[in-house]
């Protein structure tokens, strides 16, 4: 089980990083674009470079920005030439239900040797055609699943049951993030990964009583080392003057 992280924010990545708790990174073309990315091909470029770099070497998950198969194969090749933990996402269809997409990731992954994320699956039916295509990654959007009205449970449950069964190769990636109780619920339902948002994984760490608890050890802790100041006895004294125990032997009060 492992979490990634769905950003393409350097800061917010490297944050995690330096605690260790990463163990890959997603983004897509809304993500980019809300973390402040413009200018096209050769600013996905930069940016995708610095965090792959960030990350080295757990995997970075990198859209394509076509749904032309074509183009689709020959961008995604390009993605994945630009450093060795890149992971190219294809979405499992066009935005009209075409089909070529299975065959650009089946190509990819067979004859191009791309690791491919298939994305945007809402339905372990889905997921378990795109690992059969020979899928890395199969990115379930749970979050989207439930705004529909659905039990993403259910469906990873579903989609693990299968993969298993198939004995198949592709990792379930839990994704579209929601709530804080999410990434526990869908790593035991049977996600491999969930990649999560920057501020759900704050959330996951801050809890309101540990705040209140570790105020309490520091006031504490301040107020203790004020009593010592308060009741110390001069350190001349302590050393110069000597225990009497009524014994033979008399010794310095500080041994
Ligand atoms: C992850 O790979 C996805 O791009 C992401 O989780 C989508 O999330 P959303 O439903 O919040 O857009």
């Amino acid at each position: 089980m492992a979490i990634f992280v769905d950003s393409g924010n350097i800061a917010e990545i490297q944050k995690f990083m330096k605690m260790g708790i990463l163990r890959g990174v997603t983004t897509n073309p809304t993500i980019l674009l809300k973390d402040g990315l413009t200018g096209g091909m050769s600013e996905i470029k930069k940016r995708t470079l610095a965090i792959a770099e960030t990350i080295y070497p757990y995997p970075l998950s990198i859209e394509v920005t076509t749904n032309d198969k074509e183009k689709m194969l020959v961008q995604a090749r390009q993605l994945a030439a630009w450093a060795d933990n890149i992971v190219v996402k294809i979405t499992i269809h066009g935005p009209d239900g075409e089909l070529h997409n299975v065959e650009v990731i089946h190509t990819l992954e067979h004859q191009h040797n791309v690791r491919v994320n298939v994305t945007a699956m809402m339905s372990a039916q889905q997921c378990l055609l795109a690992a059969m295509a020979g899928a890395t990654y199969v990115s379930l959007f749970c979050g989207r699943v439930n705004n529909m009205g659905y039990n993403c449970i259910d469906e990873l449950k579903k989609t693990r049951k299968l993969l298993d069964q198939f004995n198949l190769k592709a990792k379930i990636i839990a994704a579209s993030t929601r709530e804080i109780l999410n990434v526990v619920e869908w790593w035991e339902a049977g996600a491999h990964i969930v990649t999560v948002l920057p501020n759900i994984l704050d959330g996951m760490l801050v809890h309101p009583y540990t705040k209140e608890t570790v105020r309490q050890f520091l006031q504490d802790a301040l107020k203790s080392e004020q009593l010592i100041v308060q009741t110390q006895v001069p350190a001349t004294l302590k050393e110069i003057a000597p225990v009497h125990t009524g014994k033979k032997d008399v010794f310095p009060a500080r041994l």
